[in-house]
């Protein structure tokens, strides 16, 4: 039987930063990414999609939908060492990066900027508001983590539509919508996740993505694109899109 996809408002969305609720379920994503390797699953990936770059200047790189920015301070753990300087700029809706976790950056040679602003706003701008002007011409990389799922095909295309015009690199990492992600995601609870997660965790994998369902969204433009939609871990769904002149 299929589970088609169906997009519907999460919880944590509509809850005030400070709200307690949203607080701990902000806590609870990082048990979540743990049982979903997420953090091995991205770190792989990025190794692989940025191994081609020259290191004459900062990596230009966005986080969309970042949170607080915890996941992908995970990964730059394990890619720093190998990977030069990164001005990384951490797009949210709400204000959720912390100084220590600046700072960690920092520690790590990483220059982050925070950015507070709605996705698809800044999707539709006519110019780039958040690249900076002298650093090049286009994000080296863009990276979404359990984020693309929230929005609904129309407004998923417009935004990937803007990712293939602003950047060389996209890769995503997304619920996969299955019937064993879907079992884990009523499982949750044995984690002791609040029940906001409980209950995002089951609307996230409905509106999570299969097959080629990310690729067949991606623009059809003047760029060639080379694009690799594939199952990770358990649960996890991930996208890869290289420009090809860059790869
Ligand atoms: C499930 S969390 C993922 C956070 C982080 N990427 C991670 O994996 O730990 C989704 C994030 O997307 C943000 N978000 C939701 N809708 C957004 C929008 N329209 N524009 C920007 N951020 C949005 C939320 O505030 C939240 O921090």
């Amino acid at each position: 039987m299929v589970l088609p996809r169906i997009v519907g408002a999460e919880i944590l969305d509509g809850l005030a930063v400070d709200d307690p609720a949203a607080t701990r379920s902000r806590r609870d994503l990082r048990r979540v990414h743990r049982a979903m390797a997420t953090r091995s699953i991205v770190s792989r990936a990025l190794r692989a999609a940025i191994v081609s770059t020259p290191a004459t200047r900062p990596l230009q790189v966005l986080e969309i939908g970042a949170g607080d920015g915890s996941l992908l301070l995970g990964v730059a753990r394990r890619l720093a060492p190998a990977w030069p300087p990164v001005e990384l700029t951490l797009l949210d809706a709400q204000p959720l990066v912390e100084r220590e976790t600046i700072t960690s950056y920092a520690d790590l040679g990483w220059k982050v900027v925070p950015a507070v602003v709605d996705v698809l706003g800044w999707a539709a701008a006519v110019t780039d508001p958040l690249l900076p002007n002298s650093a090049t011409a286009r994000w080296d990389l863009i990276v979404a983590n359990l984020f693309l799922h929230h929005f609904a095909d129309a407004d998923l295309a417009g935004l990937l539509g803007a990712i293939a015009v602003r950047s060389d690199r996209l890769f995503a990492c997304e619920p996969r919508r299955a019937w064993l992600a879907l079992a884990g995601s009523h499982l949750l609870g044995a984690l002791g996740v609040n029940a906001v997660t409980r209950e995002d965790a089951v609307l996230s994998v409905h509106a999570g993505f299969k097959g080629k369902e990310l690729s067949a969204l991606w623009p059809s433009g003047p760029a060639e694109w080379r694009l690799h939609e594939y199952p990770a871990g358990l649960f996890s769904h991930c996208f890869r899109a290289e420009r090809v002149e860059v790869v």
